[in-house]
C-alpha cells in the first residue's frame, strides 16, 4: 500500500523518541514511517536509526546533504549501509552532485533507498532569493526547474508543499515522488507553518508521502492521530 504518512520525530534524544513510540509498539497494525532529522541524528547517531529499523519502522533520514560530488557520494555510501528507506539532499548542489549521490547510494544488487531532493526551502522567499542569492526568476519556476534537474540526475522525487504536488507531477511525471510537509487536520493548530492543507486534500492534489510532526507528536492519542491522517490521506488519494 502506498501513500504513507511519515511522522516527523523532531525529538532531541533516544529516550524521548522511544517514549513517544511506546503506544505504537503496543498497537497492532502498520508500523509508521518515521522521519529522523538532524536534531535526533546528531544527538544519538546511526545507532538510533539501526534500533528503529530493527523494531520494524521505515526511516526517512532527513539530513539534506549538500557538498562536492565526491564527498556526497562517499556520505551516501555510508547511509546505504545504514539501510534507511528514504534519504535526501539539496538540489542546489547541482546535477553532478545528485548523480554522485545516486551512485553512492545504490546497493550491489542495483536497489537503493528512495532519494529525494529539497528544491528551495519553504523559508526562502522570493525576496531572499533575489536579494541574497541573486536568483531573479520566480520562485515557482525555480522549484520546478530544480525538480527537473533532480529527475534528470536520476532521483526519485522532491520534498515540496502539498499545494505544489500536482504541478510537480505534471512537470516531472506521475511516478516522480512528492513528499510533502505542511499538513494539518481540518480545524487543527497551524503553528509556524504558513501554507498548509489537510491530509485528504494533499492526497487529492497528488502527494505521495505526507510528513506530519506536531499534529501527531503533540496529540493526546498519537496512534489515533496517525491512523486518522493515514485514512484521510488515502481517501483523498483514491479520489484522484
Ligand atoms: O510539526 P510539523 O508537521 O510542522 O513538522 C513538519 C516537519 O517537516 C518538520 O520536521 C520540518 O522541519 C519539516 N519540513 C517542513 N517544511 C519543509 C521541509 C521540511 O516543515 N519545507
Amino acid at each position: 500500500m502506498s501513500h504513507h504518512v511519515i511522522i516527523a520525530c523532531d525529538f532531541a534524544s533516544r529516550e524521548e523518541t522511544l517514549r513517544f513510540l511506546a503506544p505504537f509498539e503496543a498497537a497492532q497494525g502498520e508500523k509508521p514511517w518515521l522521519k529522523i532529522g538532524m536534531e535526533l541524528y546528531y544527538a544519538e547517531g546511526p545507532q538510533m536509526v539501526r534500533e528503529l529499523k530493527e523494531k520494524g519502522y521505515h526511516i526517512f533520514l532527513d539530513l539534506k546533504l549538500h557538498d562536492i560530488p565526491n564527498t556526497v557520494k562517499k556520505d551516501m555510501r555510508v547511509l546505504k549501509d545504514l539501510d534507511v528507506d528514504m534519504v535526501n539532499l539539496h538540489a542546489s548542489g547541482g546535477i553532478a552532485m545528485m548523480r554522485a549521490a545516486v551512485e553512492g547510494l545504490t546497493r550491489e544488487d542495483g536497489t537503493r533507498p528512495i532519494l529525494i531532493a529539497v528544491t528551495q526551502l519553504t523559508s526562502t522567499s522570493q525576496e531572499v532569493m533575489e536579494q541574497e542569492l541573486l536568483i531573479e526568476k520566480p520562485l515557482d519556476k525555480v522549484v520546478m526547474h530544480y525538480a527537473k534537474n533532480a529527475r534528470e540526475a536520476g532521483l526519485d522525487g522532491v520534498v515540496c508543499s502539498p499545494l505544489e504536488a500536482g504541478k510537480v507531477h505534471e512537470v516531472c511525471g506521475a511516478d516522480f515522488v512528492t513528499v510533502t510537509p505542511g499538513v494539518r487536520f481540518a480545524g487543527g493548530e497551524v503553528g509556524d507553518q504558513v501554507r498548509v492543507t489537510t491530509p485528504q486534500r494533499a492526497g487529492e492534489i497528488g502527494s505521495d508521502y505526507l510528513v506530519m510532526g506536531r499534529p501527531i507528536t503533540g496529540s493526546e492519542d498519537p496512534v489515533e492521530a496517525y491512523a486518522r491522517a493515514t485514512r484521510e490521506f488515502r481517501q483523498g488519494a483514491e479520489k484522484r
